[in-house]
C-alpha cells in the first residue's frame, strides 16, 4: 500500500518545500492525491501562536502529525515538510503516525542552505537577528541511527530529479499492489 503520509524533513532552505510540490505534481499525474502540509504555511496560520523554543517545535509537530492523522483517516494523503530536526520530534511522528508514515530526510549540507539563503533568514541568523536558528543556533540531529529513515542527498540534482528519486522508492518499495 502507498504510505497515507509522506514526511519530508531537512534544514530550512534544503529544499523540502519545493520537492513536495514536485512529488504532489508527479502524483497527480497518476491520478494520486496528496495535499501538501508545510512547515511555513502551518506556522503562519495554525500555529501562528508558536515560535521556535524546543516546547513549541515540539508542539507545532504534534499538532502537525495529529492533522496528517486525522486527515489520512478520512481518506486524505498528506505530503508534511518540517524541519523536524531532532529524533525525539521524528518520533513523535512515529507515534502519531506509525505504519502509515515514511520519514525521508532531504540531505542538503548547511553550506549550501547559507550559500542559497533564499529567505535571507541564514544571514540574519549568522548576525545573531534570528535566535534559535535551525543548522546556526539550534540543533540539528543527523538521523544517523534511525533505520527507516530514507536519505534523498540533493547536491548536484534538481528539484525534480529528487522528487522523481522519491517517487521511485515509494511506488516500487512500499507499493507492490498499486
Ligand atoms: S520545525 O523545527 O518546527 O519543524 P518548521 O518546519 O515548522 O520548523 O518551520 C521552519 C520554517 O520557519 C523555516 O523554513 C523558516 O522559514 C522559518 N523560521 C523562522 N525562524 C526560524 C528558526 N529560528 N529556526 C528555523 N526556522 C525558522
Amino acid at each position: 500500500m502507498l504510505k497515507k503520509v509522506i514526511w519530508l524533513f531537512g534544514l530550512s532552505g534544503a529544499g523540502k518545500s519545493t520537492i513536495a510540490q514536485h512529488i504532489s505534481q508527479l502524483l497527480s499525474q497518476k491520478n494520486i492525491t496528496y495535499v501538501l502540509l508545510d512547515g511555513d504555511e502551518i506556522r503562519n496560520t495554525v500555529n501562528s501562536d508558536l515560535g521556535f523554543s524546543t516546547d513549541d517545535r515540539r508542539e507545532n509537530i504534534r499538532r502537525s502529525s495529529e492533522m496528517a492523522k486525522l486527515l489520512s483517516q478520512q481518506g486524505i494523503k498528506c505530503i508534511c515538510s518540517f524541519i523536524t530536526p531532532t529524533k525525539e520530534l521524528r518520533d513523535i511522528v512515529r507515534k502519531r503516525l506509525g505504519n502509515n508514515v515514511i520519514l525521508f530526510f532531504i540531505d542538503t549540507p548547511i553550506e549550501e542552505c547559507i550559500k542559497r539563503d533564499v529567505k535571507g533568514l541564514y544571514k540574519k541568523a549568522i548576525n545573531q537577528e534570528v535566535k534559535n536558528f535551525t543548522g546556526i543556533s539550534a540543533a540539528f540531529e543527523q538521523p544517523e541511527n534511525e533505520n527507516d529513515v530514507v536519505r534523498i542527498t540533493t547536491t548536484g540534482k534538481t528539484p525534480d530529479e529528487c522528487a522523481k528519486e522519491i517517487l521511485d522508492y515509494i511506488l516500487n518499495k512500499t507499493c507492490s499492489n498499486l
